[in-house]
């Protein structure tokens, strides 16, 4: 039934990967574009293209031309405004409207749905408040804040202030980076345990396929906003599930979603968890990969499915597949010292692993890694996907002996390992 329908996918970064993957298992031909050269997706494409995906008429007058019958971002945060205005140009199936969009892309119009349903959310500040609190130094503003663009921009333009001058300062820098040019002033909510939920929503109907703790690195390697690992399902599931869970479904339900996917981040704050960050997408890597491994239920074939037939079969989906059948799934990005990489030891012996299902590799032999603490600092992603937390942590044992990541003195650079206790 599907077979020849053309499905063109927006960005070609290697979280779109297992959508070339499933499309082609489907019998569509793929078509894939981003400004770049050589994007992972496209090297599985049958057609590359060189759009920017922000450049949306040129990418409608394409597809008008080339007659696609579906448009699709599953995994990538830039690609969700273009992906509504482009479906709605084209009048083919999209799940949400520009709308919703908003609601889930931008983090003040997120927490006011949140309140209305009262789903918690982190404590925001105006800048009134803050301008306030300098004339009349009687500061009702709590220190540390975090200062960000109102809109996801992959963290940049954000800032943790520990006092009021610097969070002025801040507040121009974050406003430069929001596309609004707005800002939100957050509780910094230090040493806390990130989370994350997503669900997929079928014919009006939200269920919940993803609990996750993400663990970030160590401050004295500059990495304590950069996650070293997410493990699924979250040690925080049954508290999630009891007194959380209902009420985002609700306000999902609520926002008249009738189809696809939504991922939200927060964070553990004792009984309840405290949304910030949402998306109208997946929540990239490679995680519904591995949910399919574990439990045999197809997302990004839904999803595949209903970019080019505007209808998902959710049948397949129950109540406790959130819990993996007692399977584990984890995210390990080891992390780097800056430096040139000499040498790496262990990476065949890791791939060879049968319960390692993916490892991405970011660096090569020959190459640096810069002395900035951002994403750059990621040696790899490799997923793994095992049957029980012990058989995890031995795993993870196993990775940490047998990787050594060396520079041109022979000295270690990988740093900021995942302690196994947390798990
Ligand atoms: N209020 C906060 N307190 C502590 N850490 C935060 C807070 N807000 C964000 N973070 C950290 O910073 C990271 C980036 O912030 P986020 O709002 O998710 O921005 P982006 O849209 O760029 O993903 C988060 O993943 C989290 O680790
Ligand atoms: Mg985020």
């Amino acid at each position: 039934m599907l077979t020849g329908k053309k499905l063109l996918v927006l960005g070609g970064a290697s979280q779109h990967c297992k959508v070339v993957e499933a499309a082609h298992e489907l019998g569509l031909k793929v078509f894939v574009t981003d400004y770049l050269n050589n994007s992972p997706a496209k090297k599985m494409a049958d057609v590359s293209l060189m759009y920017d995906v922000k450049d949306v008429d040129t990418i409608v007058d394409y597809c008008r031309e080339e007659k696609i019958d579906g448009v699709i971002n599953t995994s990538l945060d830039a690609c969700q405004i273009p992906y509504q205005k482009i479906c709605e140009k084209l009048s083919v199936p999209r799940y949400g409207n520009a709308e919703q969009f908003f609601q889930l892309t931008n983090k003040q119009a997120f927490k006011e749905m949140c309140s209305k349903y009262g789903v918690d959310t982190i404590t925001t500040y105006t800048v009134e408040a803050l301008k306030d609190a300098k004339i009349t130094e009687s500061s009702q503003i709590e220190f540390p804040v975090m200062i960000k663009p109102e809109d996801s921009r992959g963290s940049r333009g954000q800032s943790v202030c520990y006092g009021l001058e610097e969070a002025l300062k801040a507040v121009e820098y974050a406003a430069k980076e929001s596309s609004t040019g707005r800002v939100i002033i957050e509780k910094y909510m230090e040493n806390a345990e990130d989370f994350a939920a997503a669900y997929i929503i079928v014919d009006g109907k939200a269920h919940l396929i993803r609990t996750c703790d993400r663990y970030t690195g160590q401050e004295e390697e500059g990495l304590n906003r950069i996650a070293i690992a997410a493990a699924n399902p979250s040690k925080h599931t049954q508290m999630y599930l009891q007194n959380v869970n209902n009420k985002v479904i609700s306000m999902l339900e609520g926002m008249g979603i009738e189809n696809g996917p939504v991922f939200m981040q927060g964070i553990i704050d004792c009984d309840t968890v405290r949304f910030y960050d949402p998306g109208f997408r997946f929540s990239g890597g490679e995680y519904e990969r591995l949910f399919k491994l574990a439990t045999g239920i197809d997302l990004i074939k839904m999803l595949v499915t209903f970019a080019v037939t505007g209808k998902m079969d959710g049948s397949s989906l129950k109540a406790d597949s959130i819990l993996l059948g007692g399977k584990r799934i984890l995210h390990l990005d080891p992390t780097l010292h800056p430096g040139k990489i000499a040498q790496i030891i262990g990476k065949e012996k890791i791939e060879q692993h049968e319960k390692v299902v993916s490892f991405f590799e970011r660096y090569e032999e020959g190459e640096t890694v810069p002395n900035r603490n951002d994403v750059s600092r990621r040696y790899a992603e490799i997923c793994i996907l095992s049957e029980s937390k012990d058989e995890e942590k031995e795993i993870v044992k196993f990775i940490q002996k047998e990787l050594h990541v060396l520079d041109e003195e022979g000295n270690d650079l990988i740093c900021s390992p995942l302690s196994t206790e947390v798990l």
